[in-house]
């Protein structure tokens, strides 16, 4: 409940007004059930209707009165939901964004997308619905009892008793089988994301003639999901079958107690007739939180999705100007964000990475320095860490920090006994101290975030075009670009001229143009959109990979242009398109096996000499 709880921020002025205008409700039933018994009283007496009218006036009030609460606390209910679900998503969303795309790849993906939907909702309905019920499901039973005992304090018992029942004999149940909805939620989630996967992926499935056996996979995940669902309704009824039992159990047994109470003469006829009405209004609020108790399980489902989504470590805590960072150890303190140079030298020192949840390291003790406007071409062989390299240096993670343990650093490195030719510190697995990546010769740890990728600009091998206009995908990058600055870079990235062709032009929705965007030309606006972005350092990861050779070679002549005076990072599977870079550095594996010019490395013989000849075997 607690864990609940924390997620209240936002909406619990509402929640508490929901909660209010509940008890208001219950207490009109209160009321309504003393004026109830003072009117069967007098009619029985024999005296007329008559004289009744203030009473039914009253009622009548009452019922009014009602009527009006109820609207307000839909109304209210409505706003509370509102407001629970756009605090929630704002800080999820939030964090997701400082989490960055290396800890939401892959399988995450679909987990968080779920969770920001699905476990929002069930937060909803736990704040606008179940807390009011909960508050309203205890407080008007609880003062009906009251009520009851100074009365009778017998009857009293007997419907405090039968309450009791009614909340708690439902949660035991639930407690003693366990809770079926977090299996349901889990089996909703499996089954979304598979589809999800399936519509995104129809086409592979179509060309290899896979989509039947798909098909066949997302009938066993939907099988499963309705026998998770059937075991939860079996649960659910079970508990619902237990909690109507109490109720009307309750009432009997009150009408049973009045009745022989009555006939002994232990009880007064109004008396009986307070406590027939009133037990029925003391148990109805209960069965409205009846309703609304499966919402705790799903939310303490989802509090636990969001707590786990929140526990993820981002990158680094975002330095901001005047805030005391954590900044790690090691790292100098942040001054004054100092001005970076027009083309920075960009450094990577001793760097060592391992995606959360890897066993292995991506990146292994690199140590790079790239020269303030040099060009440098980062090749080697698939998988071998040059994209993990570029991510670092925009902060989509941090390097590893040193492990204090070196017991604990040599069960985790499964192959201490690797040579480590770049190690600064021998004897030990892993690095001794925090790898750094600096431009301009500041650790980015110590700058904001913002101010680190305003610096950069990167083509990466996963561009993504947004569902918008082909101008507000590229004004993405500088939103105040001119139109003269839009054409120039789309010219210069060799998309000015399909983009003119498309239907509204620059007004063409990416969407709508949909087939017609083939693979080069979304590469090639992707392009276009860094060179808007007009930053000193260029990282283009495989940038070029998608066009056919004319356009490679015209996109290289505008690129050759645009590097001019910028550091730029060039990663290239074709090893023929970087022959003229400043430097070409060879990863394997990790780490960086080779370094020098085209000519250099070829003479040695090595891996880059074996990178070229495969290719050019293969071509
Ligand atoms: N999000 C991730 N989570 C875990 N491991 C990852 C992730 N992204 C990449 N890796 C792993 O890190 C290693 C380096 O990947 P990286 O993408 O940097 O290679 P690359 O050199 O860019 O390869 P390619 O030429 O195919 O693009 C690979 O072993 C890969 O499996
Ligand atoms: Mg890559």
């Amino acid at each position: 409940m607690a864990g609940i709880l924390r997620y209240a921020r936002g909406a619990g002025a509402l929640t508490a007004a929901t909660t209010a205008i509940r008890l208001a409700v219950g207490a009109t039933y209160v009321a309504q059930a003393f004026l109830l018994a003072d009117v069967l009283v007098t009619i029985l007496r024999g005296d007329g209707v008559a004289d009744q009218a203030g009473r039914f006036g009253w009622i009548i009030g009452l019922v009014v009165a009602r009527a009006a609460l109820l609207f307000a606390a839909e109304e209210t209910r409505a706003r509370t939901a509102g407001a629970t679900k756009i605090a929630i998503r704002e800080r999820a969303f939030a964090k997701v964004a400082e989490l960055g795309p290396v800890h939401l790849a892959g399988d995450r993906a679909g987990d968080v997308t779920a969770t920001l939907v699905d476990s929002v909702e069930a937060l909803e309905g736990y704040f606008s619905r179940y807390i009011p019920a909960l508050v309203a499901g205890i407080g008007t039973p609880l003062s009906a009892v009251v009520a009851l005992t100074v009365t009778d304090g017998w009857l009293g018992l007997v419907v405090l008793a039968f309450a009791l029942a009614a909340v708690t004999g439902p949660q035991l149940w639930l407690g003693v089988i366990g809770d079926r909805s977090d299996e349901r939620m889990t089996a909703t989630i499996a089954l979304g994301s598979a589809v999800l996967d399936t519509m995104q992926g129809m086409a592979t499935l179509k060309v290899f003639g896979a989509s039947r056996r798909r098909r066949d996979e997302l009938d066993v995940l939907g099988q499963r999901l309705i026998a998770t669902w059937v075991r939860e309704m079996a649960v659910a009824l079970i508990a619902g079958a237990i909690f109507t039992a109490s109720i009307v159990g309750g009432m009997a047994a009150v009408a049973w107690a009045a009745g022989s109470r009555l006939a002994d003469g232990g009880l007064a006829v109004h008396a009986a007739f307070l406590a027939l009405v009133l037990s029925a209004e003391a148990l109805r609020p209960i069965a409205v939180l009846a309703e609304s108790f499966h919402t705790t399980y799903d939310a303490a489902g989802a509090a636990r999705r969001l707590d786990a989504l929140f526990a993820l470590e981002a990158p680094a805590p975002d330095v901001r100007p005047g805030s005391t960072p954590a900044a790690p150890r090691g790292t100098t303190p942040p001054g004054p964000s100092p001005a970076l140079a027009a083309a920075p030298a960009v450094a990577f020192e001793d760097v060592t990475f391992t995606y959360p949840g890897a066993r292995t390291p991506s990146l292994r003790n690199v140590s790079l320095r790239i020269a303030p406007g040099e060009r440098v071409a980062i090749v080697g062989a698939s998988g071998a860490g040059k994209s993990t390299l570029a991510s670092l240096l925009v902060r989509f993670a941090d390097p590893d920090r040193p492990r204090p343990d070196p017991q604990a650093a040599a069960t985790q490195t499964p192959e201490p006994q690797m040579p480590e030719p770049r190690a600064s510190t021998p004897g030990t697995a892993g690095p001794a101290r925090a790898g750094r990546v600096c431009i301009g010769d500041v650790d980015i740890r110590t700058l904001p975030v913002d101010q680190v990728r305003s610096q950069v600009a990167m083509v990466s091998q996963r561009t993504h075009l947004f569902n918008g206009t082909v101008r507000e995908n590229l004004l993405l990058t500088r939103p105040d670009a001119s139109e003269a600055d839009l054409g120039r870079a789309a010219a210069a990235a060799g998309a000015h001229a399909f983009v003119s062709e498309l239907p509204a032009g620059y007004d063409t929705v990416i969407g709508e143009a949909g087939g017609r965007l083939s693979g080069g030309q979304r590469q090639r606006l992707a392009i276009a959109r860094a060179l808007l972005a007009d930053a000193p350092i260029l990282i283009l990861d495989e940038a070029t990979a998608n066009v056919d050779a004319a356009t490679e070679a015209a996109i290289h002549t505008a690129l050759e242009a645009l590097a001019a005076g910028r550091t730029t990072l060039v990663i290239a599977h074709r090893l023929s398109t970087v022959r003229d870079v400043d430097r070409i550095i060879v990863m394997a594996d990790g780490r960086i096996v080779e370094e020098g010019d085209h000519t250099a490395l070829l003479a040695a013989r090595g891996a880059y000499h074996r990178l070229v000849t495969a290719q050019e075997t293969a071509a």
